[in-house]
């Protein structure tokens, strides 16, 4: 399909327009998608103070509050398979953003507080869904050529959407002084952008793809019809996707007692694990709370990370394939490793002092310094480079199987660091779960030496290959 692209720019023509159009839409619904994800998981920095004003929480139901979004992610991921062949994968695009829109609304009401909580989890549900159904859709849909950057823009967008609700909150606790106003301000952001989504969702062409495995021949060339630019090119796409139908044998969860999938799968699972133990998610949703206990507060401590974040994803959508997945990986686990030591050794200089004038300027220093390292070195590999590889190492036939357990086990990790941070420092000492964040970036790279392949430049073909022919992990990229 990749010719596709190079067709519409090249000739001119009535329908060139209107696939452009389409293309438009399904690059801008998989914007909103990551948007929607971002604007969920970053709203809680920047909320917290006003919504502990609100609803009296403490650090115990904060933390509950903001980790059970990962619960309705993990329960969202499992069941998008189930949407998405059921319902089609426009229609469970529909459902998430009627979800986000609705539940966003309710909760810009104040309910009482079991409600809000079970919003949130409403919300995690809808990013699960939109996190599978998202790329999903994408790479059914859209061309080739759109489809191999997919994965770092999915996870740009999440940074964006994290950077964009961090200022919008900042600005709305300033301006709106009063709690019972500000809040629901902020809720109706992240509302206004489901609508969006919501509506715009309608205006999506089905994937031809899917429409397809419902035998709906004729609907899936009607749609191509829009999409291509001519017969030809129609018929030769409707007969490639019959015959991948043909050969996919549509594994269910059985596959992964199979030797070389279970392998591969347990890979992937371990990485996605590594990718939150190495404590991203604290910075994510805590840094200005933890900026707090070092005496720091303001723009700076509000900013910070969710800008760092976006801007050093730029670069790694081009470093992933110069430099390669592992030695991002690598670079990026050595960088935190070290700035996580440095934060942690920062805390422990200011000790048990409470009163901020009586903290000196160096640790505070050293903290912000370390941090804004550390979210670089986040951000340039393991933010993308885990997904990415999560998406390239399983065979075609068990990819869904393969991408909804490890999407799990990310959802799984996060809640466990988002529910526990801060209560863990409040337990140990503010520096001890930093040196815990480190030795997890240490153990990652022994992980990553023996048992992950460099996936750049291979075809997925060639791997699925290797795979099955009993290749070690390290080695499945390897000609
Ligand atoms: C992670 C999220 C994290 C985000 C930060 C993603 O890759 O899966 O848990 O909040 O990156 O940018």
């Amino acid at each position: 399909m990749a010719g596709h692209i190079h067709m519409s720019a090249s000739t001119g023509g009535s329908t060139n327009g209107e696939y452009k159009k389409i293309v438009l839409w399904i690059c801008t619904i998989a914007a909103l998608g990551g948007l929607l994800f971002g604007l969920d998981q970053g709203f809680i920095a920047n909320s917290l103070e006003t919504i502990e004003k609100v609803y009296h929480l403490g650090v115990e139901g904060g933390e509950q509050y903001a980790a059970i979004l990962a619960t309705g992610g993990i329960v969202g991921a499992l069941l998008s398979g189930i949407f998405a062949r059921l319902l089609g994968r426009k229609r469970s695009l529909i459902l998430a953003g009627f979800l986000f829109s609705s539940l966003s609304i309710i909760s810009a009401m104040l309910p009482a507080f079991p409600i809000l909580s079970a919003c949130r989890f409403g919300l995690g549900f809808a990013v699960g869904i939109a996190s599978f159904i998202v790329p999903l859709y994408l790479s059914e849909t859209a061309p080739a050529s759109v489809r191999g950057s997919m994965g770092a823009l999915f996870q740009l967008m999440i940074t964006i959407g994290i950077f964009v609700i961090a200022v919008t909150n900042v600005f709305i606790a300033r301006i709106f002084l009063d709690p019972l106003v500000a809040l629901p301000i902020m809720f109706v952001v992240i509302a206004v952008f489901s609508l969006v989504m919501f509506f715009g969702s309608f205006a999506l062409p089905e994937s031809p793809r899917w429409l397809m495995l419902k035998g709906r021949r004729a609907d899936a060339e009607k749609v191509l019809t829009t999409v291509l630019n001519s017969k030809e090119e129609v018929q030769q796409e409707l007969n490639d996707i019959e015959n991948a139908i043909k050969s996919d044998k549509g594994a269910g969860i059985g596959i992964v007692f199979k030797g070389y999938f279970f392998k591969v799968l347990l890979m992937g699972v371990i990485l996605q694990m590594f990718q939150q133990l190495v404590g991203i998610n604290m910075m994510i949703y805590y840094a200005p709370t933890i900026f707090g206990y070092a005496g720091m507060k303001g723009l700076v401590a509000m900013l910070t990370v969710p800008t760092v974040n976006m801007l050093f994803t730029f670069p790694a959508i081009k470093l992933v394939e110069k430099w390669g997945r592992k030695k991002l990986l690598y670079i990026g686990a050595t960088v935190m490793m070290i700035t996580m030591l440095a934060a942690g050794l920062a805390f422990a200089s200011i000790g048990g002092i409470t009163d901020p004038s009586q903290i000196s300027g160096l640790p505070k220093a050293v903290l912000l310094t370390a941090v804004i390292i550390y979210i670089f070195g986040f951000a340039v590999s393991w933010g993308p480079v885990a997904w990415i590889v999560c998406s390239e190492v399983f065979p075609l036939e068990g990819r869904e199987v393969g991408m909804t357990i490890t999407t799990i086990v990310n959802w799984t990790f996060a809640g466990l660091v988002m529910g526990n941070a801060l209560s863990f420092m409040r337990m140990h000492g503010n520096a001890s779960i930093f040196y815990v964040f480190a030795g997890f970036c240490v153990l990652s790279m022994i992980f990553l030496k023996f048992f992950v392949p460099e996936t750049k430049g291979i075809t997925l073909e060639q791997l699925e290959s290797n795979l099955k022919a009993g290749k070690a992990l390290k080695d499945l990229g390897n000609h």
